[in-house]
């Protein structure tokens, strides 16, 4: 096993967009596990947009990175070292870990990933272990879509709106579907099967939107928040429902920016919810079995941007901002 351990940690809060002086990459020594605990060498680092939001300190939904300490991430690691009697050598785990190649694990932070089944073990981290459930408990629970309504999605080519479409389209509705370019707008329409693709970039939104939803939009999906949220506010019907799931036009915004059409949640009666996939945490079996199920039948399909090697993490993570990726990103760092 290497002695050597290549560590990410927060050297400064971004301001604006991400720099390259945020983060250090430096080698230290390999932590050495006590009683309860156990090392992993990690195999994928999943890149996600909240990975800015921990960064800086703005409010959020829990404590962020403090500075000169490991990035936190989504990781998926096998066991190289245990003290901890249920956690033997060899098994897979993922969880909330750091940006390194070696690190500890306790089962508060890592569970093990378990069978996957015909699923791929990068596959199944990638999409089982948060997008797929944000996914399914934000349009399922909060958006509750009826057979026949209208849903629209925003970075609709992304690793969770990608998702949402397919489960959209799953429940019978007709689904609209937001994204940056048109190779983005035709994945989604022609491969994933969404109804209609809008490029923000390239269309004007607003009348691009009201063609694309004739009987205007029952459920929007918001992952992006900005003039977006303001053009599907516009076209909401009577008790339509918002489910606020990101915001990522805003993470790198130095100012705070309303919604210029926040009337409309008045006169249209509208719900808009905001959640975090981790309140439903005890319910995530419910939503793996139904997402397993619905990816072995070839109903929704994934698509994981794997980039190799850990020292590309930094420069892979602003992709999520520019629109670099499509489907899940993720970094891999050594195959299970
Ligand atoms: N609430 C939760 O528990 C939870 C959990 C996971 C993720 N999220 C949120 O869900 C959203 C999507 O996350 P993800 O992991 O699936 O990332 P993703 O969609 O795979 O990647 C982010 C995408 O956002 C789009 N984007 C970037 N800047 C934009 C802008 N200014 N306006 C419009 N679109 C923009 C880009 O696609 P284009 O090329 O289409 O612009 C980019 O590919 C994020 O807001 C994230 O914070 C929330």
């Amino acid at each position: 096993m290497s002695k050597t351990n290549r560590v990410w940690r927060l050297r400064k809060r971004p301001v604006g967009e991400i720099s390259d002086d945020v983060l250090s990459f430096a080698e230290e020594s390999v932590p050495e596990p006590v009683a309860g605990e156990f090392l992993i060498r990690l195999n994928y680092l999943s890149l996600d947009p909240t990975n800015r939001i921990w960064m800086s300190d703005m409010d959020q939904y829990m404590p962020p990175v403090e500075l000169n300490d490991p990035m936190r991430g989504l990781v998926c690691g096998t066991v190289v070292k245990s003290s901890h009697p249920d956690y033997s050598e060899g098994t897979i785990v993922s969880g909330l870990g750091t940006w390194a190649d070696f690190q500890i694990g306790t089962p508060e932070t890592m569970s093990p990933l378990g069978d996957t089944g015909p699923v791929p073990v990068v596959d199944a981290f990638s999409t089982l272990a948060l997008v797929g459930p944000t996914a399914y408990f934000g349009l399922l629970d909060i958006g509750q879509p009826q057979t026949g309504e209208t849903v629209v999605v925003s970075a609709a080519a992304g690793a969770v709106g990608s998702i949402v479409g397919q489960i959209a389209k799953i429940k019978g509705c007709h689904v609209v579907g937001l994204a940056g370019t048109d190779d983005k707008c035709t994945w989604i329409k022609n491969d994933l099967g969404f109804d209609e693709a809008i490029n923000y970039r390239t269309q004007n939104v607003p009348e691009a939107l009201a063609a694309a939803c004739p009987r205007g939009i029952d459920v929007y999906f918001d992952n992006v928040g900005g003039d977006i949220l303001d053009a599907c506010l516009k076209l909401m019907n009577l008790k339509g429902r918002i489910s606020t799931c990101g915001l990522i036009s805003q993470y790198n915004s130095t100012e705070a920016i309303g919604p210029a059409n926040y009337a409309m949640i008045l006169m249209q009666r509208l719900r808009v919810e905001g959640f975090i996939v981790l309140d439903y945490a005890e319910r995530y079996p419910e939503a793996i079995t139904a997402l397993s199920q619905w990816m072995a039948e070839g109903k929704i399909k994934v698509r994981t941007q794997v980039i190799d090697g850990l020292d590309n993490a930094l420069e892979s993570l602003k992709m999520l901002y520019t629109g670099g990726n499509t489907g899940k990103l993720m970094i891999r760092v050594e195959d299970t």
